[in-house]
């Protein structure tokens, strides 16, 4: 999609304005997560994200996105991603992705989390746990040696890693899915640019890693097939077997010193430290 593209490089001041807007949509999606439990409806979600934005002085980066009509994404069971908030009641048991964007100075941060309410089918639970665990595990893949990895293709290994070494059993026999159809990207002073950051192995070890890039990892799971379809809403990606998906996502700094996330409130340091990653805190 982007191919050879140039990749913006940030300044650390510059990052500093994406932590702003990260932190900002780490408010909202707190927010609209609490907001999540039986019978309330997706639109529901989508005015407590908008009003944390609008509280915190932001704006949101998804509406009119291309028109899209709302400020976050609210995708349900075989909903992958994009789906638009709606009179939709939540039900029990649903898997529930809410994904948010917000605008700082003109700097964007994009995070993703998936809940699965209560009576959740325990397989649900594996499936979202296992895209929360293989997007923390792309982000550490990210840093080596209180530096950075050599290339971003270890992003796609680390996911597609996680996932094989993820037991069928937990999803009643059979392999967990990775989506191919949506990928991970560069953002910065727009939500959306280069590098495509792919959730599964490449032949192509893509570009190298540098300080002041900053990249969105964000694994879509499920728990069938890969492949997805869009609804006649233009917008709405569905599993096309039907099957229910997760979507995690962060937006992370590369920097001099290493990594930090700039979407999470501790800057990923805990996720990391687990995975032998220590977090280089910004400026
Ligand atoms: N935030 C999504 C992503 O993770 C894109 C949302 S599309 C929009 O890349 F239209 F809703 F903005
Ligand atoms: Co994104």
């Amino acid at each position: 999609m982007f191919g050879r593209e140039k990749i913006e490089l940030k300044t650390p001041d510059q990052v500093l304005l994406m932590r702003r807007a990260g932190l900002v949509v780490a408010d909202a999606l707190a927010a609209a997560r609490a907001a999540a439990v039986p019978g309330a409806t997706t639109a529901d979600l989508d005015a407590v994200a908008a009003a944390v934005i609008a509280d915190a002085g932001a704006l949101p980066s998804f509406l009119g996105y291309y028109d899209y009509p709302a400020t976050i994404c609210v995708s349900v069971n075989d909903e992958v991603v994009h789906g638009i908030p709606s009179g939709r009641e939540l039900q029990p048991g649903d898997v529930v992705s809410i994904d948010c964007g917000a605008i700082v100075e003109g700097w964007h941060g994009d995070s993703a989390l998936t809940l699965v309410l209560p009576e959740a089918d325990p397989a649900d639970v594996a499936l979202a746990d296992l895209t929360e665990r293989a997007m923390w595990d792309g982000i550490a893949a990210l840093a080596a040696d209180g530096g950075l990895a050599d290339r971003l293709a270890v992003v796609g290994e680390a996911v597609e890693d996680a996932v094989a070494a993820a037991d069928p059993v937990a999803n009643g026999g059979v392999p967990f899915g990775i989506v191919q159809d949506y990928v991970g990207h560069g953002i910065g002073s727009a939500m959306h640019q280069p590098p495509d950051v792919l959730n599964y192995r490449a032949r192509d070890r893509g570009p190298k890693l540098r300080p002041g890039m900053c990249l969105a990892i964000e694994p879509m799971i499920t728990r069938g097939g890969h492949a997805t379809e869009v609804l006649d809403d233009d917008w709405t990606v569905v599993t096309a077997d039907g099957s229910r998906a997760a979507h995690w996502e962060h937006s992370v700094a590369l920097h001099e010193g290493g990594i930090w996330v700039l979407t999470a409130v501790d800057g990923g340091a805990a996720e990391l430290a687990a995975r032998g990653v220590t977090v280089a805190p910004l400026g």
